[in-house]
């Protein structure tokens, strides 16, 4: 397939320039497009073949359901049965990076939502795809535009590397700004929500707005053999890159002596956090070493994550290591997308 890449600019005419993915989108062709989380691989949400077009792109199981996107948080009352929680988060989160899980309504074709009674809707914050999703006048069904299995990209790099040849439009703009897919919940009643995956939307804020907030057993551990997952995403292992991730557990000069204690006649490489790098070199000098941010900055580790992780699967390591990061704030969504990174491998030093 020939993609078509739009660049975007400082200073360019966003409608003249998005008008083109915008039509994609009508005829049922896929875009790949920014937002302030990841970038999405958006196709219309009430047309059944480019749904499936979707799965197909990324080499998606078909029983993982698909977000829709919406311009204004009103329009999810179009496509879904909201209830007076809803609007209390649509005023305090949208538009921004907070999905919401909702019983849908029969026009939402049963390929986008896999065939659940639900359907999960955001309202995206940045320009573009606010632009996309109004010129389009449809909600359009967008997953993380990386191929099943591989970080979501955060980068328009990371998207030409994962679409090229497999979608119509890649529009190309900059990094996102948070880094970390979007927070989800799921609305119970009128004041409940179940916390499906954690995000910058942290369980403090939503704890403004909800009365009790329920977190998913998936959230902070492995499932059980058996057990009924809440959301389809969560069964699958995600976001692995190819050398075995471990996470590290322990004060810090545990951590570094662990690290120069396992670093001998290996490739490796650590996550680490700004403060500690000096450390690490010093202990490790073979290691390649990756700059986390500062240790108490949890949204610049959120926007780093995901480009450390792609940039390590191109190096071939034979292990990488990280600190394991506080499961609280930001942090748990950090926590939540790491110990899948490391299919569970904690070392508690
Ligand atoms: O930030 C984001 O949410 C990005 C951008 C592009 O908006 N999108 C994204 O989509 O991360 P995706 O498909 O990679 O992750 C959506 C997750 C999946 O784990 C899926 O199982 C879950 O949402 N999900 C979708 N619909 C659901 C539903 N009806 N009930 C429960 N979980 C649902
Ligand atoms: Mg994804």
């Amino acid at each position: 397939m020939n993609t078509i890449v739009i660049k975007i600019s400082d200073g360019d005419n966003l409608d003249e320039k998005i008008l083109p993915a915008a039509e994609a989108i009508k005829s049922g062709k896929l875009v790949v497009f920014p937002t302030e989380t990841v970038y999405g691989l958006g196709g219309n949400g009430l047309n059944s073949s480019a749904s499936k077009k979707i799965y197909e792109a990324k080499g998606r199981p078909q029983d993982n359901p698909l977000i829709i996107h919406i311009a204004n948080p009103e329009d999810a009352k179009k496509y879904t049965y909201t209830n007076s929680l809803y609007d209390k988060l649509a005023e305090h989160f949208m538009p921004g990076p907070l999905t919401v899980v909702l019983p849908a309504k029969e026009c939402i074709p049963k390929e986008t939502r896999a065939s659940l009674p639900t359907v999960a809707v955001r309202c995206p914050e940045h320009p573009i795809a606010h632009k996309l999703i109004a010129l389009t006048g449809t909600p359009i069904a967008a997953p993380s535009a990386n191929l099943s299995g591989s970080p979501s990209p955060t980068k328009a790099s990371h998207v030409l590397d994962d679409m090229m040849g497999r979608v119509d439009v890649i529009i190309a703009a900059d990094d996102s700004k948070i880094g970390l897919e979007s927070t989800i919940v799921k609305i119970e009643d009128e004041e409940t929500v179940t916390l499906l995956r954690p995000g910058k939307i942290t369980i403090e804020d939503l704890s403004l707005v909800c009365d009790k907030i329920i977190v998913a057993g998936a959230v902070t551990s492995k499932l059980a053999e058996g057990e009924k997952v809440l959301s389809p995403g969560m069964k699958y292992r995600h976001y692995a890159p190819k050398a075995p991730v471990i996470l590290l557990d322990g004060s810090h000069k545990k951590i570094a002596d662990f690290i120069a204690e396992n670093s001998k006649d290996k490739s490796i490489s650590v996550i680490c956090y700004k403060e500690r790098i000096d450390d690490i070199k010093a202990k490790a000098p073979n290691a390649y070493v990756y700059e986390f941010g500062s240790e108490g900055d949890d949204e610049m580790q959120a926007h780093l994550l995901f480009d450390i992780l792609r940039d390590a699967d191109k190096r071939n390591f034979d292990v990488i290591y990280a600190p394991l990061p506080r499961a609280e704030g930001i942090g748990l969504a950090l926590y939540n997308r790491m110990i899948r990174a490391a299919a569970y491998n904690i070392i508690k030093l």
